[in-house]
């Protein structure tokens, strides 16, 4: 086995684009808290590193539904997430953000390393490309028609009614988020990572070298290695983004996951001047928690970075969770299904280990699993209150009645096996925690600190000083097993502090309150020992670690779930404002509209004026005739897609030359207030040639 003399933990960076939820506790910040306060506890050298990741088309397509620029969205869920994160307890040791000028420099020097290595593969590769808006689209900024489920808002990467992925290419009439165009083809260049390269060392690294990777995350990667590796871009073409440093490179932006995960370098270059050590020696153990929507990030293309720019530890475990689902549903925050973490903190004040210990005893460790509210109240009810709780306060409230408030000493002569096998107990459970901790199995560790509250109250119940006191006289003579029994409760319920401090530090903060030690207690090496409290200390009044969750509280949150639900479902429908009423034309007489001549026609012919963006020359079929006719709609039609589609004619317009093409008609259009033009057609198809009227 390696020896490891420090560690550097990282939580993945979240999208400074929304609040978080419970399901982003559960699946990597709350185990990797609770790992890196064990690591402390054990005097470990470690830093703990997150920061948000302020990059990308989730930041961008937030910034345009909200209408306000990316640096807004990013401010303001940085200090978001920072403050839901702080409030829960998840103690890193700092907390960064992709934008500052340290990350910047950080990602934009690593990849002129590679890029001075001859690392990357210049590609030019055509791409979609909004000519009003004049930008390339990402697959997401690009809207159309899902061939598998005909929803017609689906993305050019996935549709969302239907679930599949998607490419630009299949969808049906796609059009640009940004300006409602079609959009076009165009030829842009890009710096690529031929990951392929990297296959032979990488499965020497996994497969060979890391067989104790989770399951999951094992099969994730095996699976990705046996359908080989291809070249992927680094680089993008968008205004929102760490510049390309290099010179022909206007426009372009590194990939948001080629810079994100070099923000734990840089967050950790911003946190300490020893950074390297923790970057650059080999004795470091590197350790990224996520969640598993981003192992090939991690696992993969991350690793193949750091090896191919050279000189950085690689990771030695990916402990990535699956997904928490909400009351047998998936987390949708567009759907506001989701529990969101600073709503929690409203709702249940210093209750924070409540939440901590029901996803930390459910978290997806394996599998994805559920959250529902009646088994957080279960949990909490029948375990926290019922078990630890519990234990806790019946020794101090004991301890204050029948020892006077003070430590009672432990008298050798009526010691017997009961005591002996709590301090054996104590030494093993201290045993499995740690394995546990060690590999990642959180569920089982905090279930084994349970069982040593479980054993306290068998043990108490076992005992029963309250018996042994029932009148001054029987305590009289009982004193000794009585100070026994609660000496043992006593020192028990501190090492319930060191237990439960990684997975629920305030409430391991309040016993200390109680016993009155000091921090330095809940050290590791402690655990196990029965001489945490000293003999005639007096210790404080007892305070209730825990309280019981209501059914109104239950009933309250799982309707706030569903009221979330359908106030987004609303939004989604509802207009955005109420327009001005259109400004009306001077009225016309009838003859005046009788004048116009107006027929149905069909378009049997489509094509680009050449050198005019806007227009499209058509052939439209009047039956009786065909016609030239020259339109304003190609930024709106892609000429392929309107043959067949039958229009209503201005037939008796006077011929106009545009382009030095005779346009002999008008097609009708409707426009709405964002631009959007669309034909104005008889709701059924009628023979070429029908008269409007
Ligand atoms: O999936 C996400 O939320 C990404 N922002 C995670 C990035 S992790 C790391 F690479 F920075
Ligand atoms: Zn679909």
């Amino acid at each position: 086995m390696k020896q490891f003399n420090r560690y550097l933990v990282t939580a993945a960076l979240p999208y400074a684009n929304g609040p978080v939820h419970i399901g982003h506790l559960a699946g990597c910040y709350l185990p990797a808290d609770i790992y890196v306060r064990y690591l402390r506890a054990r005097k470990t050298d470690v830093k703990f590193i997150c920061g948000t990741d302020e990059h990308g088309v989730p930041i961008t397509i937030k910034a345009m539904q909200e209408n306000v620029s990316p640096q807004d969205i990013v401010d303001k869920y940085y200090a978001v997430i920072k403050e839901s994160f702080a409030s829960m307890g998840i103690s890193f040791d700092i907390f960064s953000r992709t934008s500052r000028q340290i990350h910047h420099q950080t990602a934009a020097d690593f990849f002129k390393k590679m890029y001075d290595d001859g690392l990357f593969e210049e590609k030019e590769s055509e791409q979609y490309f909004d000519e009003i808006k004049q930008v390339f689209l990402a697959d997401r900024y690009i809207i159309g028609t899902c061939p598998k489920c005909g929803n017609d808002k689906a993305y050019g990467d996935q549709c969302e009614r239907c679930g599949s992925s998607l490419s630009p290419d299949e969808l049906i009439n796609p059009r640009s988020a940004l300006s409602d165009a079609v959009p076009v083809k165009r030829k842009t260049k890009h710096w690529y990572m031929p990951l392929q390269n990297y296959e032979p060392w990488l499965k020497q690294y996994i497969i060979e070298d890391h067989k104790e990777w989770k399951n999951n995350v094992y099969g994730q990667c095996k699976s990705w290695l046996d359908n080989g590796l291809q070249s992927r871009a680094m680089t993008r073409d968008s205004n929102w983004g760490i510049k390309v440093p290099l010179k022909d490179a206007e426009g372009k932006v590194l990939y948001v996951w080629f810079d994100a995960p070099i923000g734990y370098i840089s967050a950790t270059k911003e946190l300490t001047e020893q950074w390297a050590d923790y970057w650059r020696r080999e004795d470091t153990r590197l350790i990224h928690f996520i969640g598993k929507d981003n192992i090939v990030f991690h696992c993969i293309i991350f690793p193949a970075m750091l090896k191919a720019h050279g000189g950085f530890v690689l990771p030695d475990n990916v402990p990535a969770n699956e997904f928490l689902n909400i009351e047998g549903e998936k987390v949708s925050t567009s759907r506001n299904w989701a529990v969101w973490v600073h709503d929690y903190v409203k709702d249940f004040p210093d209750q924070q280990d409540v939440l901590r210990y029901v996803l930390c005893a459910t978290a997806p460790e394996t599998k994805d699993n559920d959250f529902t509210w009646k088994d957080f109240q279960d949990r909490n009810n029948n375990e926290l209150v019922a078990n630890l709780g519990n234990f806790v306060n019946r020794t101090m409230v004991l301890m204050h009645k029948l020892c006077g408030g003070k430590v009672p000493p432990l008298h050798a002569a009526v010691k017997d096996a009961a005591d002996d096998a709590i301090v054996a107990m104590l030494q093993e459970a201290k045993q499995k925690i740690s394995d546990s901790l060690e590999t990642f199995r959180f569920r089982d560790a905090l279930s084994e600190v349970m069982n040593v509250a479980r054993e306290g109250n068998r043990y108490l119940q076992e005992k029963q000083p309250w018996i042994l006191a029932k009148t001054p006289e029987l305590q009289a003579q009982h004193q000794q097993l009585i100070d026994n029994c609660l000496h043992m409760c006593l020192q028990l319920t501190a090492n319930l502090a060191i237990f439960t401090n990684p997975f629920l530090p305030f409430t391991s903060q309040k016993i200390c309150h109680m016993l009155k030690v000091v921090d330095r207690m809940l050290e590791w090496e402690n655990a196990g020992s029965m001489k945490l409290v000293s003999v005639g200390y007096s210790l404080r009044a007892p305070e209730l670690l825990f309280k019981k969750v209501e059914d109104e509280q239950v009933k309250a949150q799982v309707d706030k779930l569903h009221a979330g639900l359908k106030q987004s479902a609303a939004a989604q429908q509802q207009p955005v404002a109420q327009e001005a009423p259109p400004v009306a034309k001077p009225e016309i007489q009838y003859d005046d509209f009788a004048k116009l001549d107006l027929k149905v026609g069909t378009i049997t012919h489509a094509e680009k004026v050449e050198k005019a963006d806007k227009l499209l020359k058509l052939t439209v079929d009047l039956g009786y005739e065909q016609r030239t006719v020259v339109s304003g709609i190609a930024m709106h039609y892609a000429p392929e897609a309107i043959i067949g589609q039958q229009v209503t004619l201005v037939a008796n317009l006077a011929p106009r030359k545009m382009r030095g093409i005779e346009s002999q008609g008008m097609i009708l259009m409707a426009e709405d207030k964002n631009g959007r033009l669309v034909f104005v057609n008889p709701a059924e198809a009628v023979t070429p040639g029908s008269g409007v009227s």
